[in-house]
């Protein structure tokens, strides 16, 4: 299949661009397109095929279920079975944007996007290309991150076409996006809604809207092979690049009784942690190996010169990090390193994130000193 590339301008989207994506949605085909805050791969979210040739595209297991991207709230009554008060105030805070709510589903939402659950994931994305072309197809469009699976998720076009070139119909290129994380996941159909993806929704802003939230396991460390996450995708080994990655974080910092009253880490990075990095860093180079290292601009001069210094952007401008880390790891991939280390970040606000997709990436391995 030969995959064809139309580049968009944001500021002057035309419909003439977008009709023949439209077309191809309409008629079971596959589109990745942006959104504020990673690429989708697009199908029509009532079309069982078109929904299989994502999961055949991007090679991810079927039980793990896709969103569908609305473009309007009319459309969401035909999705679901019923709309919570949760759900409404959190429409009105954050939608169009990134925020996906999990909605018991209607009848006419298929199982082959829902792996099989009788509960829809929802979004309205605020990226103007994805809602105009959400609003040309006139149809509810499912879209998984538009990476194959186990990939970090793409945040340009030419991630995307490195991935899906040859596997699907068609790729609009709006420029990188401007999140660079994927959306906060939160269940609505419990008693006490539930955090199941962070993302730039902040746990903060979620408290502020709705009161009390749960905070899925999930999130914080791996689950148990008896254990069903409730975000079935977040027992994958998401965002796995190639090397092995070792995150190197401060011990005192995590330490509430020892860290100081309020247990947060400090808003810097500690000199130990410079330390164990270019020290690791030096006695793996002198084995042979390839280094990567991830920082920030702030450390990036302290590193030895012969690694692979990449910095995320600055440290305390937390959306900087959060637009730059899947591009970084995936410049990784491509530079065929042999280990990287990666300083680590507050879990405050977009932190939370960011860490989470950090800590993925690593497998868990966090190096703590
Ligand atoms: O920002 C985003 O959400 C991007 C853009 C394209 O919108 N999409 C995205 O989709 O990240 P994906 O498929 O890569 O991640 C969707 C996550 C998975 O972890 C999946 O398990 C979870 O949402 N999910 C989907 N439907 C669900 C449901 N009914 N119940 C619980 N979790 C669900
Ligand atoms: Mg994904």
């Amino acid at each position: 299949m030969e995959t064809k590339v139309v580049v968009i301008d944001k500021t002057n989207i035309r419909d003439e661009e977008l009709l023949e994506a439209a077309k191809i949605l309409r008629r079971g085909g596959l589109v990745a397109f942006p959104t504020e805050t990673v690429y989708g791969l697009g199908a029509n979210a009532l079309d069982e095929e078109a929904a299989k040739k994502i999961y055949a595209a991007k090679g991810r297991p079927s039980d793990n279920p896709l969103i569908a991207h609305i473009a309007e709230y009319q459309e969401l009554e035909g999705l679901v079975a019923g709309i919570p008060g949760a759900a409404g105030r959190l429409m009105k805070a954050y939608w169009p944007g990134p925020l996906t709510i999990i909605f018991a589903k209607s009848s006419k939402v298929p199982y082959g996007i829902t792996g099989g659950l009788d509960t829809v994931a929802v979004r309205m994305p605020d990226d103007p290309v994805a809602r105009r072309l959400i609003r040309l197809a006139g149809v509810p469009v499912a879209a998984p991150s538009a990476n194959t699976s186990g990939k970090p998720s793409p945040t340009t076009a030419a991630h995307v076409y490195q991935d899906m070139n040859g596997r699907i119909d068609m790729i609009l290129d709006g420029g990188p996006v401007g999140i660079g994380v994927e959306s906060t996941i939160v269940d609505v159909t419990g008693e006490t809604p539930a955090l199941l993806r962070p993302g730039a929704i902040t746990t903060e802003m979620l408290r502020e809207t709705l009161g009390q939230v749960e905070i899925d396991p999930a999130i914080a460390g791996p689950v148990g092979d008896n254990v069903k996450p409730k975000a079935p995708g977040m027992k994958y080994r998401h965002y796995a690049p190639k090397a092995e990655l070792v995150l190197v974080e401060a011990e005192a910092a995590k330490d509430k009784t020892a860290g100081g009253e309020t247990g947060e880490k400090p808003a810097g990075v500690s000199p130990e942690v410079i330390q164990t990095i270019c020290r690791k860093a030096l006695e793996d180079m002198a084995e042979g190996m390839e280094v990567g290292i991830i920082c920030t601009d702030e450390t990036r001069d302290r590193y030895p010169e012969h690694a692979r210094v990449r910095s995320l952007g600055l440290r305390h401008r937390e959306e900087t990090i959060a637009r730059n880390l899947f591009g970084v790891l995936r410049e990784f991939d491509d530079l065929s390193v042999d280990r990287i280390y990666s300083e680590s970040f507050s879990e405050e606000h977009l932190g939370r994130a960011i860490m989470n997709r950090l800590t993925k990436a690593a497998g868990y391995h966090v190096l703590k000193v």
